[in-house]
């Protein structure tokens, strides 16, 4: 017997309501405090043992049904992300200056119907972990929670997460084996020298005009300096510096990021950013520092974790793909990877018409998506976990 998302039809109403309430109150990461009270409040009616507060305002809900010690745990992420809604919904965030542009809040809805169907149904034994993290929006939720001791408290032998897609049609669900989504790192670069009248410009090395010359540089680093199979990404995002049109400014400031799959591309990405930042400082004479830092590590799934992710994507009538890239977005669920074997998934969500892009002022998650990604939930417990 295996679940289909027609199965979980009754629970939907409920479900679409809960997500819009979470839509209306967007909470950013850390500071998930109305939307953690009320997840642990439903998981609390379930009857399951309810953990909170682990790595700030984390909650976990356990769930165990039979003998067996086998133990999976699987994911939502909380938080939503600080970008000032755009949409004429009846449910738009309340929240000036925060919004659930990621899906975030459709991700709770999906997990929190998962652990609905499985208290009602049971049909599979062993111990499941309904893990919902803060703080995924580049805080490091995942990480605060595994530090906080969410695998002593929580045991999990496979660790599982989905994101909604807005690429993938609805009804369909990818994933790969190895990296799905890259190592994000981040860097800031200060040019410093003395300033002078821009009429005077022998007075001074200029800090910006070298900083021009390093955007230049910087960009070949991905050309020239690592391998042309490998993949990565570096960018420059800012540049900080002067407030006069007759003034060379004393200081100017670069920052930017870095996206990568590889450990020792990521090595030599840094590598060749430091030893350009320093060229460039001193073939003008300025000083230079450096604040380069690794902030998620890419997200690499279990090679069988991910072949049985998309397993129970068939066994629940999705269409079960192998996605043949990675993505350059950076997800912290690659800190529980690191800590548990597990994969990571894409849940299509794009409907009619043209989708809109997670970040998206205008964006929003397609409630369609919800019977589906409750239907993988329970599909992956019961193949797991099968009685
Ligand atoms: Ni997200």
């Amino acid at each position: 017997m295996t679940v289909r998302p027609g199965d979980v039809a009754d629970l939907l109403a409920p479900l679409v309501a809960f997500r819009r309430d979470i839509h209306a109150h967007p909470e950013l990461g850390f500071h998930e405090h109305r939307t953690s009270a009320r997840i642990a409040e439903a998981l609390t009616e379930l009857g399951l043992e309810v953990h909170t507060a682990i790595g700030g305002t984390g909650v976990v809900g356990v769930l165990r049904n039979g003998g067996s010690d086998r133990k999976i745990a699987l994911r939502a992420d909380m938080d939503a992300l600080p970008i000032q809604e755009q949409t004429d919904l009846p449910y738009a965030s309340r929240n000036q200056g925060a919004f659930h542009g990621c899906g975030h809040d459709g991700h709770v809805a999906m997990l929190l119907g998962a652990a609905r169907h499985l208290v009602r149904t049971r049909r599979f034994d062993g111990t499941v972990s309904f893990i919902f993290q803060p703080a995924e929006e580049g805080l490091g939720g995942a990480r605060a929670m595994i530090e906080a001791g969410l695998f002593e408290q929580c045991p999990a032998d496979q660790v599982f997460a989905l994101h909604n897609w807005p690429d993938l049609p609805l009804g369909e669900i990818a994933t790969r084996p190895g990296p799905i989504m890259a190592a994000a790192d981040k860097f800031e670069i200060q040019l410093v020298g003395r300033g002078a009248h821009a009429a005077m410009p022998h007075q001074t090395p200029d800090a910006l005009l070298a900083a021009a010359q390093l955007v230049s540089q910087l960009n070949t680093i991905v050309s020239r300096c690592t391998p042309p199979q490998a993949s990565a990404v570096l960018s420059v995002t800012q540049v900080h510096g002067g407030h006069s049109h007759n003034v060379i400014p004393a200081e100017v400031r670069l920052v930017g990021t870095v996206r990568s799959f590889d450990g020792a591309v990521q090595d030599a990405i840094e590598a060749a950013l430091r030893r350009m930042c320093g060229g460039v400082a001193a073939s003008f004479g300025l000083a230079c520092e450096v604040a380069y830092t690794r902030y998620y590590p890419a997200t690499v799934n279990d090679p069988e974790a991910a072949a049985q992710a998309l397993q129970a994507a068939e066994r629940c009538g999705a269409t079960a793909l192998l996605a043949p890239e990675p993505a350059f977005t950076s997800e912290d669920f690659a800190f529980m990877l690191q800590a548990r074997r597990g994969a990571y998934l894409w849940l299509g969500q794009a409907g009619e018409g043209e989708s809109v892009p997670l970040h998206h002022p205008g964006y929003d998650f397609n409630d369609a998506a919800i019977p589906v990604g409750v239907a993988w939930h329970t599909a992956i417990v019961e193949q797991q976990l099968s009685a």
